[in-house]
């Protein structure tokens, strides 16, 4: 039995939506701890395609109950459009899942400041998904926010949205926006509560409770480690802590019941949105699109990609206290004569070398990657069953990463299906 903790060790989309969904077979609980949903986790439902942005993956696991944690910002029509897309599919949600009365609700002004927000940035922009995520833990922060608990007392929601709409209908006029209807809001919010209310409760105790009767509980991370707020590409990142150390803050479970914590990384390196990717290269990029990879769950914008970098998930291992690896779309490799992975940054000025992912994104863009070389495999791995199945290429270069990252090797991911996934 375990609490286990999953986070991204890259920029996000590293595949954790499958990574969790092969290790919530014995879970009991499975709970989102931040963001909202800017995530998108891709999963298989009888034989469809379904992408989950604010439900926990392990709503697909008919024992596991969900939970979305107070460190979540939830949009009520998307979740509850989501939960109506999922029952539509024939999964059972029925008591099975939670949303803390502590979440803050994310509002249409959120969305609206986003857009704007961003628009003034320029060639600067970070490109956020624009669903209102950053505006929404400002508004937490700056403690204005409506949380969720607000939300299902509808005359309380009421007078709060009236008095929200009037100062950000203010803010959207100075920046040229349209103003948000009050009556319309109310009428939508209104009928999502109404859907929601029999969900919302003190996720805490629920998770006490939990833990008491001997439950395993899975945290699972959304986006990645360098969108952290804190120890990410600053200012290119989300508005939310990404790493471990979020998921006890997200739920209110204490950090020492977890037991460990998997870090899911790919085989190589893909960021969307701005920001640095040290290890980007044009040639990996149109080769992974030409074979319809790497496209964004929630924007459908196609990914930047680059090499494995060592310096990121060596950070991202020491950050997350990272104990068991997960490598997915190892078999995106499969066709490369020469692979090639980030050793240490260089700065061409100065000299110095880097062997960790300095805060100052002026100075990580100016950074050279210094490269390390493998003999590919030129072969496809993604009927290998065991690890003995890998070609020996291919198990030297995982071999390389899990020295490298000083973190154990656990999962290989070689394709989307279940079956495609290599326990060591
Ligand atoms: P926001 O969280 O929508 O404001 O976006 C901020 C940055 O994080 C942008 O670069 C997004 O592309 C990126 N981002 C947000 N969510 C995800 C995700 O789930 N996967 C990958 N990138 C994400």
């Amino acid at each position: 039995m375990a609490n286990t903790i999953v986070v991204g060790a890259q920029w996000g989309d590293e595949g954790k939506g499958k990574i969790i969904d092969a290790l919530t077979e014995s879970v009991d609980y499975v709970v989102r701890t931040q963001g909202g949903n800017n995530a998108g986790h891709t999963v298989y439902v009888n034989g469809s395609q379904y992408v989950l942005h604010l439900i926990p993956s392990g709503i697909l696991n008919p024992r596991a109950t969900c939970v979305i944690g107070n460190g979540v910002v939830v949009d009520p029509l998307g979740l509850k459009q989501e939960i109506e897309g999922l029952q539509k599919l024939g999964v059972n949600i029925d008591g099975r899942l939670y949303i803390s009365e502590r979440a803050h609700v994310v509002m249409p002004y959120h969305k609206e400041l986003d857009a704007f927000r961003e628009a003034v940035k320029g060639t600067k922009q970070i490109g956020t998904t624009k669903r209102g995520i950053g505006p929404a833990y400002g508004d937490k922060v700056a403690r204005v926010g409506i949380r969720i608990l607000d939300l299902v007392k509808q005359d309380r929601f009421a007078t709060l949205l009236k008095q929200r709409i009037s100062e950000n209908n203010e803010a959207l006029k100075r920046l040229g926006g349209e103003p948000i209807s009050y009556q319309e809001t109310l009428a939508a919010y209104q009928e999502a509560a109404d859907f929601l209310r029999p969900m919302v409760t003190n996720t805490v105790m629920l998770l006490y409770k939990a833990r008491k009767e001997k439950a395993e509980i899975l945290f699972e991370g959304a986006q990645g480690t360098f969108l952290d707020i804190d120890h990410g590409t600053y200012p290119f990142v989300t508005s939310s802590n990404t790493t471990s150390g979020g998921a006890s803050a997200g739920s209110g479970v204490p950090p020492t019941v977890m037991d460990r914590v998997v870090g899911v990384m790919k085989a190589y390196t893909t960021r969307v949105g701005g920001g640095p990717l040290p290890s980007h290269d044009d040639g990996l990029s149109d080769m992974l699109h030409g074979l319809g990879r790497e496209f964004g769950a929630t924007t459908g914008r196609p990914r930047r990609c680059g090499w494995f970098d060592g310096v990121i998930a060596r950070y991202a291992s020491i950050l997350n206290g990272i104990d068991e690896l997960a490598i997915t779309n190892l078999d995106g490799l499969d066709n490369i004569e020469t692979i090639q992975a980030v050793e240490r940054y260089e700065d061409q000025e100065t000299g110095v070398s880097y062997d960790y992912v300095p805060g100052d994104v002026e100075l990580l863009e100016r950074l050279k990657p210094v490269m390390k070389t493998f003999p590919g495999w030129m072969t496809s791995t993604e009927n290998a069953k065991c690890w003995d199945d890998l070609p020996e290429n291919a198990r030297t270069y995982l071999k390389w990463i899990e020295s490298f990252t000083e973190a154990k090797l656990k999962i290989v991911s070689i394709g989307p299906r279940r079956e495609q996934t290599i326990f060591m």
